[in-house]
């Protein structure tokens, strides 16, 4: 049974998902304001590839947010090892993907997702999750801050984050930490 907020449920991600997944990382993988490949293309750049290939492989942990009628977000993680492992994973640490569909940002799902995400990954025994965001993505990193994620480098506009588990407090104890923006940006 999934924690339910405003009519949205959410539960474990399955392989069923995959689809939903592919079009949630199509949304992450890409920048508003440019021009985004296509969907297949996007789809193949290994980057994203590792993020669904197989999905759900071994290892995998993964949440869908839906409404009685459909899915409308995902956050999942996975490790990435040989091929699929990029210049600053860790073979033991998970890397997080999440989406909300558009229509449905800025209501609380993707916070209930990266709960509902943290707290599974904690049961199955995961010590840290890590990710990468754009600076600009204001949502995004919002979100990661909120959820206890903190910076562990910086590469141009790119943001590296890790949440670590086990010394992370449980959501509903945790203070909440807001990001402000520097002196002189405007963020709305
Ligand atoms: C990032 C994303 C998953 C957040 O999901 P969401 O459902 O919009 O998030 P929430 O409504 O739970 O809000 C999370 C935080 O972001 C803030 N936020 C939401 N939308 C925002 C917006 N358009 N501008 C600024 N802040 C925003 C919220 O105020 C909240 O911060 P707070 O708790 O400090 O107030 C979603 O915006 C999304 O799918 N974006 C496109 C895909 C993407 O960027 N994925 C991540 C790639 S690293």
């Amino acid at each position: 049974m999934g924690e339910v907020v405003e009519g949205v449920a959410v539960r474990d991600a399955r392989s069923a998902d995959l689809p939903f997944i592919k079009l949630m990382l199509y949304e992450a993988a890409n920048r508003p304001g440019e021009a985004w490949p296509s969907f297949e293309e996007s789809m193949e750049e290994l980057r994203n590839r590792r993020f669904w290939f197989n999905f759900a492989r071994d290892g995998d942990i993964g949440v869908v947010a839906e409404t009685a009628h459909e899915p409308i977000g995902a956050a999942w993680i996975r490790r990435f090892g040989g091929e699929e492992k990029g210049p600053l994973d860790d073979p033991d640490v998970p890397v997080l993907a999440i989406g909300v569909v558009e229509q449905w940002r800025g209501r609380g799902v993707g916070t209930l997702l990266m709960r509902s995400l943290l707290d599974r990954a904690r049961r199955s025994g995961v010590a840290a999750i890590d990710l990468t965001t754009g600076a600009f993505n204001e949502a995004g990193v919002r979100l990661y801050y909120a959820s206890g994620f903190v910076d562990t480098g910086r590469f141009g506009d790119a943001i590296r984050m890790r949440a670590r588990l086990a010394t992370l407090m449980p959501a509903t104890t945790r203070p909440r930490y807001r990001w402000r923006a520097r002196p002189g940006r405007s963020w709305r």
